[in-house]
């Protein structure tokens, strides 16, 4: 009989699903106004725009160096300095097919099958099911609100002590909350991982979406870390499937031969495109302030629709919002939220496998008319469903 993996029967990501059915939804006729997913409403920046239909210009489109074309190497190393004042050599960089094929590449190159990996929860869906697809065994710890909804050295040592940990992955930038971790916090996790010996993976997809204070890259703390970063989100980059790690000596010509196999390169076009995005900082820093003034929007608006109850919104563009004065199953409200408000939004078990059913992730992304059109049907939305249980 023919059987399908079990390593392979992952979870579903639900803000993918409910994207699917608001697409079918909005396919026949329905009006839906969008915050499942984390993907910015505007499109690639021009000298983006304008680098890449000069590319195809020009000719042929084929494959590139599996570590990516030097000249981007080379300028992503040089933005470590202009922004962060790290000096990264381009040997380091690797260019990947978006940040998610950087999370394959690391877990393959730094861990075997069966190590345990430390994800703070709630956390990003895909590294718990990458992880377990790939035979690793996820140790999820739950962070607390006392320690800002981050995860502490103190759960590091008590995870190593139930069983040897091999590596921890952190986004800061959160997604789903927000939240960024403050620098003492990041610096004691990862000297702590170091005592260890244990790798730290850190996302930092998120950099240049801060609104509270900056994060740092864990780079200005250890040489010894793993960095994934991805154009997808401050450069407005999701459909080109570009980001990049910078890589630890000792993990590069891992990563250089696993690339060469699983993708042989990142898409060249989107290579190519890729660096002009540093240069359309104008632009870029527009869009953000756009989602400054969303975030504006709901911090004010939420509280009065019942809805006041959120992890800090340091960062990213994502308000995760605690429900359970409205609900004790968030998949069940998301749901509703989508046929009856015609709002999408994404149902905490995404983030959090024992306390997601409370909470609710909500993106900014989208545009301040969208935000307001939100606030108003989620409003309207609540009241009734109050008026139906009073
Ligand atoms: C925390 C985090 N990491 C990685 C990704 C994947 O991004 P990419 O488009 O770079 O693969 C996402 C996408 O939402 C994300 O939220």
């Amino acid at each position: 009989m023919l059987t399908i993996s079990k390593r392979g029967a992952i979870q579903p990501f639900l803000a993918m699903d409910v994207m699917a059915k608001a697409n079918v939804m909005a396919a026949d006729g329905a009006d839906i106004v969008h915050m499942e997913v984390g993907q910015p409403g505007a499109p690639a920046p021009q000298p983006v725009l304008e680098a890449a239909q000069k590319a195809l210009v020009d000719g042929r489109i084929g494959y590139t160096d599996a570590l990516g074309i030097l000249p981007l190497r080379e300028r992503i190393a040089q933005h470590y300095m202009e922004r962060y004042g790290v000096s990264v050599s381009p040997d380091q960089v690797a260019v990947t097919t978006g940040s998610s094929a950087g999370f394959n590449l690391a877990f393959l190159a730094l861990f075997e099958a069966g190590d345990r990996i430390i994800l703070p929860s709630p956390g990003y869906p895909a590294y718990r099911n990458i992880l377990s697809a790939l035979g690793l065994e996820v140790v999820e710890v739950e962070t607390r609100a006392e320690d800002r909804w981050c995860l502490t050295a103190d759960a590091i040592r008590a995870a190593h002590l139930e069983g040897s940990v091999k590596g921890v992955l952190i986004a800061s930038p959160s997604n789903p909350s927000g939240t960024i971790m403050e620098a003492e916090a990041l610096q004691s996790v990862i000297e702590t991982c170091e005592e260890l010996g244990i790798w730290f993976i850190s996302d930092e997809i998120y950099h240049g979406l801060e609104y509270s204070f900056e994060a740092q890259t864990a780079l200005a703390i250890s040489p010894n870390v793993v960095i994934i970063n991805s154009f997808s989100k401050y450069y407005c980059m999701t459909g080109w499937r570009i980001g990049w790690m910078v890589l630890p000596d000792k993990a590069r010509r891992s990563v250089e031969c696993l690339g060469q196999s699983l993708y042989i390169s990142a898409p060249m076009l989107s290579q190519v495109a890729a660096m002009a995005a540093f240069d359309a900082t104008e632009e870029l820093e527009a869009i953000k302030a756009g989602y400054g003034r969303n975030r504006a929007l709901l911090v004010e608006a939420l509280p009065g629709i019942g809805l006041g109850d959120f992890m800090p919104m340091d960062g990213a563009f994502y308000t995760y919002c605690d429900v359970s004065k409205l609900t004790n199953d968030s998949m069940d409200f998301a749901n509703r939220c989508l046929t009856e408000a015609k709002v999408a939004i994404t149902p905490g078990a995404d983030f959090d496998i024992t306390r997601g059913h409370r909470f609710v992730r909500l993106s900014f992304a989208g545009t301040e008319v969208d935000m307001a059109e939100a606030i108003k049907r989620l409003g309207a939305w609540i009241r009734w469903k109050s008026s139906l249980r009073s």
